[in-house]
């Protein structure tokens, strides 16, 4: 240990010396960076150890995903789509959650409005995909909605003597935050503030607002959403899905965190697992994890006598200066520019934080539980004060290589290593051999606390 634990912005209580020394040795790392590092790689909130085990049911049973939809998805915030995805007045989206399905859509003051997707005469869903209006209208009957819900046009209303009043479309809670709109189907939810809690403290150095969504990927797997989303909520599964990286990934240094809704990991790259039984060259760290993040041209130098952290670090300083100025690229850190920062926000948003530019989200897929919706975005810094326009979601066919879509990168390939594992841990539980399923105490905190958040609202 090169410093006191004064370094440590929280308490590592709860902890077991082991444990400990995993995140002293993060600590290590930071305090031998070229820049000052922000506070916020030092707040530190380890989770005591409660929710070891859950019940495999949670994964497999139509009666939980149905226990879900009433008490997460009806009652939860959750991100719905990017402000990028709607810049114009009358843009939607149209957001699917368990055979729910909400319309977001731009108000010509400006404003973002959600109401449930369905016509109230019969029940067609108003729209089948995104698109642009000037009001909705009913593809049946031709009953029409302006952009803010309320009723519009109605053919032969006289026949309809039990509709008096408005009758608008039933509202959905909206909020924003970070770029990202999210809807609540709860009426009586807290406010998305109280619900975010210190997230967006945690985000002020680089704000996601300006971001905007350069690449949007998604794919339908073959396994239950929760059972995807916790394949990218710990680095310990590196050392046998991604064996590729450990030269230039310190999986087991990671610093696990978890506060109110929101957890996180926090990777150094471009130092060697401590995994490995024989010593990488700095240059053989720098080519196990570089070009993950669509941040540097795949082959980085690493020149003489240097690390491979320092370089990877001042080749994405360099790269950043063209989006977000040269002063305020070269006072980033090395951590900020090399290590993996996935936040995870309940119940299943990851964005992550720095430069790193990647998010994700996992959804269940209809009301199947042994499907969900896997979708990761790029957000890229822009110039200005207008986002350019969101790109548009570009679906991997089911069974299909993510590394069909080069905009991707690298990830493409991490992405098919996670998934290879994904439906053969479904089937593994789908069989009923074993009636609980276990996690590591410290590395699979963000999971923990994932089903701890779960609990809380299940009651
Ligand atoms: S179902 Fe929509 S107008 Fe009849
Ligand atoms: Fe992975």
């Amino acid at each position: 240990m090169t410093a006191t634990d004064d370094r440590i912005l929280g308490s590592l209580d709860g902890l077991n010396p082991d444990q400990a020394n995993q995140v002293h040795a993060y600590f290590d790392l930071l305090d031998a960076d070229s820049r000052v590092v922000p506070d916020v790689y030092r707040w530190t909130a380890p989770l005591p150890g409660q929710v070891l085990t859950v019940p495999v049911e949670r994964y497999v049973s139509r009666a939980f995903h149905d226990l879900e939809v009433e008490k997460v998805w009806k009652k939860t915030w959750q991100m719905a789509c990017r402000v990028e995805d709607i810049l114009e007045p009358g843009q939607y989206v149209k957001y699917d959650i368990a055979g729910i399905s909400v319309l977001v859509v731009r108000q010509r003051d400006g404003s973002i409005k959600a109401h449930r997707n369905i016509c109230l005469h019969r029940g067609r869903q108003l729209r089948d995909v995104d698109g642009r209006a000037d009001s909705f209208q009913c593809q049946f009957h031709g009953i029409t909605w302006d952009l803010d819900g309320s009723l519009k046009h109605m053919p032969c209303k006289w026949d309809f003597p039990t509709v008096d009043g408005e009758w608008p479309l039933p509202s959905v809670k909206v909020g924003t935050w970070g770029g990202f709109v999210f809807i609540n189907l709860d009426p009586d939810s807290e406010s998305l503030e109280d619900f975010l809690g210190d997230l967006p403290q945690h985000f002020e150095t680089w704000p996601l607002e300006k971001r905007y969504k350069q690449v949007h990927v998604g794919k339908v797997l073959r396994c239950n959403w929760k059972l995807a989303q916790e394949a990218f909520m710990e680095s310990w599964h590196v050392v046998a899905t991604h064996a590729q990286l450990l030269p230039g990934l310190g999986d087991t240094i990671t610093k696990y965190d978890a506060w109110g809704n929101f957890s996180r990991t926090l990777t150094p790259n471009g130092v060697p697992s401590p995994h490995l039984n024989w010593a990488p060259t700095e240059q053989e760290m720098m080519d196990a994890v570089t070009d993950r993040n669509l941040d540097e041209p795949i082959k980085v130098v690493v020149p003489e006598g240097q690390t491979a952290r320092r370089t990877m670090a001042d080749s994405r300083r360099k790269h950043l200066e063209a989006e977000i100025g040269a002063e305020a690229a070269q006072a980033l850190s090395d951590a900020e520019m090399c290590d993996s920062m996935p936040y995870t926000l309940f119940p299943n948003l990851h964005p992550w934080g720095s430069y790193n530019r990647t998010c994700y989200r996992f959804r269940p897929y209809g009301n199947d539980p042994g499907l969900s919706i896997m979708e990761c975005m790029i957000l890229s810094p822009y110039e200005g004060d207008t986002p350019p326009k969101g790109a548009e979601l570009k679906m991997v066919e089911m069974d299909t290589s993510w590394t069909t879509v080069p905009e991707l990168g690298l990830l493409g390939r991490v992405f098919d290593q996670d998934d290879a594992n994904l439906p053969f841990v479904q089937k593994g539980l789908e069989s009923g051999a074993i009636d609980e399923v276990t996690f590591a105490e410290y590395q699979e905190t963000k999971i923990r606390h994932f089903h701890l958040v779960l609990e809380q609202l299940l009651g």
